[in-house]
């Protein structure tokens, strides 16, 4: 039990890492609400209704997976919402839609439409069209022009190699914008995308084939999403009018730190979620936003962390360097410094030989599991008062190295992994705060007598994988394994 809910504990607070820089595509969750507005109101007439569609409520004629291969006839002109998506229709001429002058939503997702069968006048003449779903489909170009009605557009997962001026340019009330999933380069963009389009809020262009960041993006922006292209640079001031920009995804990209400079990301005061991971950073960027929670820097090629780089970022709560090159000296002692709202640090799989000097002092997780650490100093941990889980699991701790005293200012830690280590005595002066201890993968061969006394609060402790012998464990420990954690069980799983 105790075990299921630590995991359950440490699923939930994985999950909600995700969660908060990476919320999952809102886009269902905002069709569904724009779905909620229709109105149930009077039947309409439903001699004007397709064969194959239901006319359940005034203009509103949905006629979606009914395996259509033609844009329906004879359609009411008083249609507000037609929904279209997941048939096979593979044209729509400008004589299907013409009248429909009081069109709100036009839902074509997943159909057979390619740009040759999609009318360049088809949309211009809809001038109430707000929403606008063409993900799914086999486009190759955007329409040359949308009405400067809409609201927002959903061309993902199509083959787009190219937009025009005036497909998303002069649209006053444009919020959302959804291009991911396409094969767009620079060259294939204009120079003004938004031009004249000054409330766009969401903006998609991940899997995409852009080189460089767009440029002339409106201010208005809040999201912006352009992971998984093959970036290389960060053009000068790209990114300087963005000054409402709360999340912002470079992920998989090719970016290194001679395509951006000091001032990159200075201008962005709002930015809360930064992702740089997997690109081929090798220093942790200047400039970053003062006003930064979350930044993510795994998966780069850093070996360096400079004095001045982080301490601005006084809002900063995780960061995740996990998955890079550092080694203890090369970070600086002052990184840290003034990071006081840092709780989670992720540093494993790097190379770093000690545990690096002023780490946060407020931070509570500290993953340094999968390094080469091999000593830890009676005062290396000593600042490290709230912290309540440490791994270490994976290093290459030796029980001479690891100062006997190491652990004694976590009073609040609560789980410790030790395990892989070249440990040969069970460690002294472990805190009593601890719940869970692993230290499986080890060689102990003796766990000596009071090793365990005072641990009131564990619940867990792993020594699977060491060279204990029955009669190497001193009588206590059973006892008060008995005594102190009785009910709570599952005691020591060898
Ligand atoms: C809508 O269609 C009806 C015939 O079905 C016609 O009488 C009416 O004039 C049309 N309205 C508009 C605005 O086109
Ligand atoms: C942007 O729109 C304005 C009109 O609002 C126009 O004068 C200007 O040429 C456009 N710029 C680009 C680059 O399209
Ligand atoms: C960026 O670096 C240049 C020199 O390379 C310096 O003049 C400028 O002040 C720096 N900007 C910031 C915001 O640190
Ligand atoms: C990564 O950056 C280095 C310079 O820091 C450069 O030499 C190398 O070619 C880059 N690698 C890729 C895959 O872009
Ligand atoms: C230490 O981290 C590893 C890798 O994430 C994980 O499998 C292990 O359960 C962690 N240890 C504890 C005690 O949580």
């Amino acid at each position: 039990m105790a075990f299921l809910k630590h995991s359950f504990l440490q699923t939930l607070s994985a999950l909600l890492l995700v969660l908060m820089c990476c919320q999952v595509q809102t886009k269902q969750g905002e069709e569904e609400e724009e779905e909620e507005d229709v109105s149930i109101t009077t039947l309409s007439d439903d001699s004007e209704c397709p064969a194959e569609c239901s006319c359940v409520a005034e203009g509103v004629v949905e006629c979606s997976g009914v395996d259509l291969t033609q844009f329906p006839l004879k359609l009411s002109n008083r249609t507000k919402q037609l929904y279209l998506q997941n048939n096979m229709i593979e044209e729509i001429k400008v004589e299907h839609v013409s009248h429909l002058h009081q069109l709100e939503t036009l839902n074509l997702q997943n159909n057979w439409l390619t740009i040759q069968g999609l009318e360049d006048e088809g949309f211009e003449t809809l001038h109430q069209l707000n929403y606008l779903y063409l993900a799914n489909n086999k486009l190759t170009l955007a329409p040359k022009v949308l009405p400067s009605s809409l609201i927002s557009a959903d061309f993902a997962a199509n083959q787009l190699t190219k937009i025009y001026p005036y497909t998303f340019g002069q649209k006053p009330k444009l919020r959302s914008v959804y291009l991911h999933n396409n094969k767009l380069t620079d060259a294939g963009l204009p120079l003004q995308l938004f031009n004249g389009s000054n409330n766009l809020e969401i903006l998609t262009m991940s899997s995409n084939l852009l080189r460089a960041v767009p440029m002339n993006l409106p201010s208005s922006l809040y999201r912006l999403h352009l992971k998984s292209n093959t970036l290389e640079n960060i053009p000068a001031g790209a990114f300087d009018s963005l000054s409402n920009l709360r999340e912002l995804y470079l992920q998989n990209n090719l970016l290194s730190n001679e395509g951006m400079d000091n001032e990159t990301f200075s201008h962005l005061t709002s930015l809360e979620c930064l992702d740089l991971s997997n690109n081929n950073l090798s220093v942790v960027p200047k400039g970053l936003p003062r006003n930064l929670v979350l930044l993510h820097l795994e998966k780069n090629s850093i070996r360096s962390i400079p004095g001045d780089a982080l301490t601005s970022v006084k809002s900063l709560e995780y960061l995740l360097l996990q998955n890079n090159l550092l080694r203890s000296r090369s970070i600086h002692p002052a990184a840290f410094l003034g990071l006081k709202n840092l709780h989670t640090l992720h540093m494993y799989n790097n190379l770093l030989e000690r545990v690096p000097k002023g780490l946060p002092r407020r931070a509570k997780t500290l993953m340094l599991l999968h390094n080469s650490i091999s000593e830890i100093g009676r005062n290396d941990l000593a600042f490290l008062h709230t912290l309540t889980e440490l791994n270490l699991s994976y290093n290459k701790l030796t029980s001479i190295k690891l100062h006997r005293e190491a652990f004694r200012k976590l009073r609040v830690l609560e789980t410790l992994d030790l395990s892989g280590n070249n440990l040969h005595t069970f460690p002294l002066g472990l805190p009593r705060s601890l719940q869970v201890l692993e230290m499986k993968n080890n060689h102990i061969s003796s766990i000596p007598e009071g090793s365990l006394s005072g641990m009131t609060k564990l619940k867990k402790l792993v020594l699977s994988h060491n060279q204990l012998k029955l009669n190497s464990i001193y009588q206590g420990t059973a006892d008060e394994e008995r005594d102190d954690v009785a009910e709570s069980q599952p005691g020591v799983c060898f």
